[in-house]
């Protein structure tokens, strides 16, 4: 059966942000002799390398442009992308997979329920549903991530629902079941009605799926090649952007069902200062989002020294603890005190298994500020009683009643679990009250 697949939230690459499409076509200059499967499996192998793969990371994602569609409509490896000057996305997508998998990772591909992707190429679902499924279970591919372009808010749910059956018919009879990533709810803007609506569809047809915009993307080595298109810098417009958009809907969250908040940009990337990739790392742990790390994962693996506080951020496994807990919740705001990205602390609370609570403290503002959690507002209510709570950075446990005191970095994250002991159950987060 396919009851597990999912059930935590995806962990793993995705070439994305980091690369994009004209990146990656031009890898390494010309990029003769490399090809895109070779760079996608140099990052497998990175992963592993870097032990990566051993701290939970397994999925390998291929995003947009890999594909063209043969005259007979399958789908294929492109042979070129962006005019013949340009090197495609030459693979084999057999071959990939079986390697991908002998390092202990899984596949994934990208496409949209419309005609063209989100960057023009014509290999989107629409109309070749089925067989692009049975194309997908043939190469022994493990998730697709369904994209919207192409498709309207009239006309989003009935594709979606095609594909997903699709992909259930496409492996009804093998063991190896397609996780299916959708991007709609995104599709519908951040405060839409239809887009909470949406939400109700979306979790029945698959595992995971975006809420929120794009995090930034990297076109290239100098920061003004960088693409940001939704306003402040890659911390506000990225990081609170999508923190805000997805507390907003911490209560579709649950095993198998899993708000993503978007790729993580910890790694060689340039947008994000190391203590704001604390911040994102915290951050959509206490949302149980996905991470799916977009970064080039061969430099680290080359230079483990020079980025070893990015790999001690990825590898904290008392965060990806956090994340990966059974109960599968999401991440609500238990307190704002400033409706600014750049003003105030934000604290965010995920109830855990067994009546425990994670909870991560982030300053918006510009200087380092002492902070002192009542404990109250993330549930614990009876303020006498000893609990153990666990700094999730310094692993350390401390023992605590009615507050944690904690000076926080500007822009980083304190993170914690509280373990209620004998203490009594926590109040359920719906019932806190207001102080
Ligand atoms: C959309 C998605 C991104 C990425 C691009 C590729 O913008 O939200 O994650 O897949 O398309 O074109």
């Amino acid at each position: 059966t396919s009851t597990a697949i999912g059930a935590k939230p995806m962990m793993g690459f995705n070439n994305w942000a980091r690369f994009t499409c004209a990146a990656q076509a031009r890898l390494d200059g010309t990029r003769t002799g490399y090809s895109f499967q070779q760079f996608m499996q140099d990052q497998a192998k990175a992963m592993k390398d870097t032990g990566l793969v051993a701290a939970g990371y397994k999925n390998l994602t291929v995003d947009d442009c890999w594909m063209q569609r043969t005259s007979a409509g399958y789908l294929h490896g492109a042979a070129t992308w962006g005019g013949s000057s340009q090197p495609g996305f030459d693979f084999e997508l057999t071959d990939y997979s079986n390697y991908v998998h002998s390092q202990g990772m899984e596949t994934g591909l990208y496409s949209t329920s419309g005609v063209n992707t989100c960057q023009g190429v014509p290999g989107g679902v629409l109309g070749h549903e089925q067989v692009d499924a049975n194309s997908l279970a043939y190469w022994g591919v493990d998730s697709l991530k369904l994209d919207n372009c192409g498709t309207t808010s009239s006309n989003r749910q009935q594709i979606f629902t095609t594909m997903a059956n699709a992909l259930k018919t496409a492996t009804a009879n093998t063991s190896r079941k397609i996780l299916f990533n959708e991007s709609a709810p995104a599709g519908y803007g951040p405060t839409t009605a239809e887009k909470y609506n949406s939400m109700d569809w979306v979790r029945t047809l698959g595992q995971m799926w975006r809420v929120s915009p794009d995090i930034a993307v990297w076109h290239g080595d100098s920061a003004s090649a960088w693409n940001w298109p939704h306003g402040g810098d890659y911390y506000e417009g990225g990081v609170f952007q999508n923190l805000n958009d997805t507390v907003a809907l911490a209560r579709y969250n649950g095993p198998g069902n899993h708000n993503d908040a978007d790729m993580l940009l910890i790694g060689d990337n340039k947008q994000l200062t190391v203590a704001e990739q604390r911040s994102q790392f915290a951050l959509w742990s206490a949302m149980g989002s996905p991470l799916m790390i977009s970064s080039d994962i061969r430099k680290m693996a080359a230079d483990p020294t020079t980025y070893a506080p990015q790999l001690n951020i990825l590898k904290n496994s008392d965060i990806i603890a956090v994340d990966q807990d059974a109960l599968g919740a999401g991440g609500y705001l238990a307190s704002r005190d400033n409706a600014s990205a750049t003003a105030g602390i934000d604290v965010v609370v995920k109830p855990l298994a067994g009546g425990r609570r994670a909870v991560a403290v982030l300053n918006k503002s510009a200087a380092s500020t002492s902070y002192t959690l009542d404990l109250a507002r993330v549930g614990f209510g009876n303020t006498s009683c000893t609990r153990t709570a666990r700094d999730l950075w310094n692993h350390t446990n401390l023992s605590v009643q009615s507050s944690i005191t904690t000076t926080i970095a500007s822009h980083d994250t304190a993170m914690y679990t509280v373990d209620p002991g004998s203490c009594g159950t926590p109040i359920p987060v719906g019932q806190i009250q207001a102080p």
